[in-house]
């Protein structure tokens, strides 16, 4: 067996930025839908390029991307039957990674295969656990908003943030920068209510109160209309919770009523080697209006409305990326108390910087060959 890959945690004085991301929990690599039966996609976790594998019949699997002959990616190559086989010469890789055929040698003569990642699907996306193999049954998927519930409608996005992941952690818990988005929200101002805080998780609440302009059209649909008295500042009735359960993020509005209207899930997977390079994997659930249809009229603005405000917060945190890279470090001077514990909670739940995994894919190589199967 490969050994698993193994993790230190980083050590307090870790610049935050140089932290790696903790690899012992479930990660989206891929949506569902892009990938087809009978195709092969590749996909990365930080430094490692991995190989989704839809086989003509069975689960979805996910291999070292890399071929054991000449290191190209597997994920070049053809799905056939239950393998998948390298675009150079056709070596085939089952789904434990074993090479199961070379189609120039006798059968007997099978060189050892790649390393194998436990996969799982669920809410539309392609799971792998890059950590310790042996963990991974003990670990549960994270709660996926509201995509299995009815009544609401979920919206799915993936969009690529130049920057460590942890800069988006800090982003959505510090709602103390919608002055950023006051051209898309008008002027409001967060109210911190409290906060809970435990081993892997911190979550702050929030409410809002309008201190200009009028509300968004986007906004007024999902939340419908603030009768606001322009006379004093008012709050808005909706409580926003903001929790960092590492890795994972998500965001909750409940009504005056203590209903559930929005939930959002995030989760964000460095893909490149630097770890300089963020995939955010998110699922928007929004609360269905009791009038039919209506959510369908509002959806594509309400598209638009999230996807210019992502892409303020994506141009902010790729400039706070630039100033650490050259400044050589992390400068943050951070003065808001949650922020400063959420930052203690991503370098605690962290890993050393530099995972090293080259005895791991060492190892992987010297696994018995499979008896032949194709
Ligand atoms: S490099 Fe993959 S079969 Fe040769
Ligand atoms: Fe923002």
């Amino acid at each position: 067996m490969p050994d698993p890959m193994t993790s230190s945690p980083a050590s307090p004085k870790t610049d935050l930025r140089r932290a790696d991301i903790n690899p012992d929990f479930w990660y989206p690599l891929a949506w569902s839908k892009d990938l087809k039966r009978g195709k092969t996609i590749g996909r990365r976790f930080g430094r490692f390029p991995i190989a989704l594998v839809r086989p003509e019949e069975g689960s979805v699997f996910a291999l070292e991307d890399r071929c054991a002959h000449r290191q190209v990616p597997l994920s070049l190559g053809k799905v056939s039957g239950e393998a998948v086989q390298c675009c150079y010469h056709g070596w085939a890789y089952g789904r434990s990674g074993r090479c199961i055929d070379v189609p120039y040698l006798g059968k007997g003569k099978l060189p050892n295969g790649v390393k194998t990642y436990p996969c799982r699907e669920a809410g539309g996306m392609i799971f792998v656990f890059p950590g310790d193999a042996s963990k991974a049954e003990s670990v549960p998927l994270p709660p996926l908003a509201q995509v299995d519930n009815p009544a609401f409608k979920t919206r799915h996005f993936s969009p690529v943030v130049k920057c460590h992941y942890t800069f988006l952690h800090e982003n959505l818990m510090d709602m103390n920068h919608q002055f950023l988005h006051r051209r898309q929200m008008g002027q409001i101002k967060a109210r911190f209510l409290g906060q809970d805080a435990g081993e892997n998780f911190i979550e702050a609440r929030y409410s809002f109160a309008r201190t200009g302009n009028q509300q968004p059209l986007a906004e007024r649909l999902i939340f419908g209309k603030h009768h606001d008295d322009p006379t004093r500042e008012q709050p808005v009735e909706e409580i926003v919770s903001i929790r960092t359960t590492y890795p994972y993020q998500s965001l909750k509005i409940h009504d005056k009523d203590g209903d559930l209207i929005m939930e959002l899930f995030s989760v964000y997977v460095p893909n490149t080697a630097d770890g300089m390079s963020t995939q955010t994997f998110g699922l928007l659930s929004v609360l269905r209006p009791k009038t039919p249809f209506l959510i369908d009229l509002i959806w594509p603005a309400l598209g638009i409305f999230t996807h210019r405000i992502f892409e303020e917060d994506r141009e902010i945190m790729e400039l706070e990326q630039n100033a650490w890279r050259e400044l050589g470090g992390d400068h943050n001077v951070e003065v808001f108390p949650i922020v400063r514990k959420l930052r203690d909670l991503l370098a605690a739940n962290g890993a050393a910087p530099g995972t090293d995994t080259t005895a791991q894919a060492e190892v992987s190589r010297e696994q018995p060959a499979d008896p032949v199967v194709v």
